[in-house]
């Protein structure tokens, strides 16, 4: 089966690449380097540096492949950026991915894995949050997300589409291939690693008057292989579930401090930590209910407990360290 990854030069994107074809599936990979890296995709997997706002591109890629889905990654998710730059976002991640779509009806391909995120829901009004949680995003980066999500299930509607929708919660974790590199990071793992490795002399948590036991926010961290496992199986769910949407977490979650801890803890690394002021539209917890993937999609996280999360992001920062 042929699967085109857009933004499979990127994280998620280059760890479900390296998956497929692991798996047997024939991936061809289509990012515009804006984040991602070229050499994040291997030689032998045929790739197109093109843009997906580019739906002439799309459709000659998808006709000359017999593309049967579409993974769509390729996007931009900085949300303090979508907030000064509500433009830049709702250019690329829904402008660029309507135009994706035109390509893909031009191409004759209707089947989509389409990389949403909890920023849908904004702030929690429960504990556990399950899909059909209020969608109220609180910044320009999940609004862009949930637009795309209801045009996607308008184009099911009219034209034929199949969707499976996945929202993930905080993505972590490496491969020994694939793991986080970007000119700008802003997720918790890597930036603690900078802080460990003395890229930064300390490592700032913003916020310690949250109401949670420590005072640090609490989230659910899913990681990436068992995120990709999810798009493999979603690929004949869309058969049974053409419309589909599905939280993926763990429906644990754990504190910022508590990550910092163990982070020192399982690397021996130490480091100066600080809080900052707290984040503008950092609720106090974002933890998944992730029933229904597990229930429906047959999805069982297998990679993510925090331990392991933590051991493989360290092992990839070695290996960033190397080269
Ligand atoms: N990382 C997370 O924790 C997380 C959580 C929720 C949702 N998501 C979503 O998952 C997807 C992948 O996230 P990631 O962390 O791998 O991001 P990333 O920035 O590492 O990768 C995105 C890739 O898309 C490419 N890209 C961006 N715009 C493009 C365009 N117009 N045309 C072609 N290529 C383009 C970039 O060059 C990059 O390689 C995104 O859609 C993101 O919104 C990520």
């Amino acid at each position: 089966m042929n699967i085109l990854v857009t933004g499979g030069a990127g994280y998620i994107g280059s760890v479900v690449t390296e998956i497929l074809q692991r798996r047997g599936y024939k991936p061809f990979v289509v990012d515009n380097l804006s984040i991602g890296r070229r050499k994040y995709v291997p030689e032998d997997i045929p790739f197109f540096e093109n843009d997906i706002a580019d739906s002439d591109a799309i459709a000659k890629i998808i006709r000359d492949n017999h593309i049967d889905v579409v993974m769509h990654f390729a996007a931009f998710a900085l949300v303090g950026e979508s907030v000064e730059n509500p433009e830049k976002y709702f250019t690329n991640n829904i402008e660029g991915t309507l135009n994706l779509l035109k390509g893909m009806k031009a191409g004759g391909c209707k089947r989509i894995i389409f990389s949403s995120t909890c920023a849908v829901y904004g702030n929690p009004v429960k504990d556990a949050l399950d899909e059909s949680h209020p969608k109220n995003p609180i910044n320009p980066y999940g609004y862009s997300k949930l637009v795309m999500e209801n045009c996607l299930d308008w184009y099911a509607q009219a034209y034929g589409f199949k969707y499976n929708i996945f929202r993930y919660f905080n993505a972590a974790g490496a491969t020994a291939l694939h793991g986080e590199d970007r000119d700008i990071e802003t997720h918790i793992l890597p930036i603690l690693l900078q802080a460990a490795f003395k890229e930064r002399d300390h490592f700032t948590i913003f916020g310690n008057d949250y109401n949670t036991n420590d005072g640090t926010c609490i989230r659910d961290y899913i990681h990436v292989e068992d995120l990709a496992e999810a798009h493999i199986l979603g690929i004949e769910n869309m058969n049974s579930h053409p419309r589909a949407i599905y939280n993926l977490g763990t429906g644990n979650g754990y504190s910022n401090l508590q990550v910092v801890n163990a982070l020192k803890e399982i690397t021996g690394m130490d480091f100066e930590v600080k809080y900052g002021e707290r984040r503008p539209g950092d609720p106090d917890m974002l933890v998944a209910a992730a029933t229904k993937a597990n229930q429906e999609l047959k999805w069982v996280p297998k990679h993510s407990d925090l331990k392991n999360i933590i051991e493989t992001a360290f092992s990839w920062k070695n290996k960033l360290l190397e080269k």
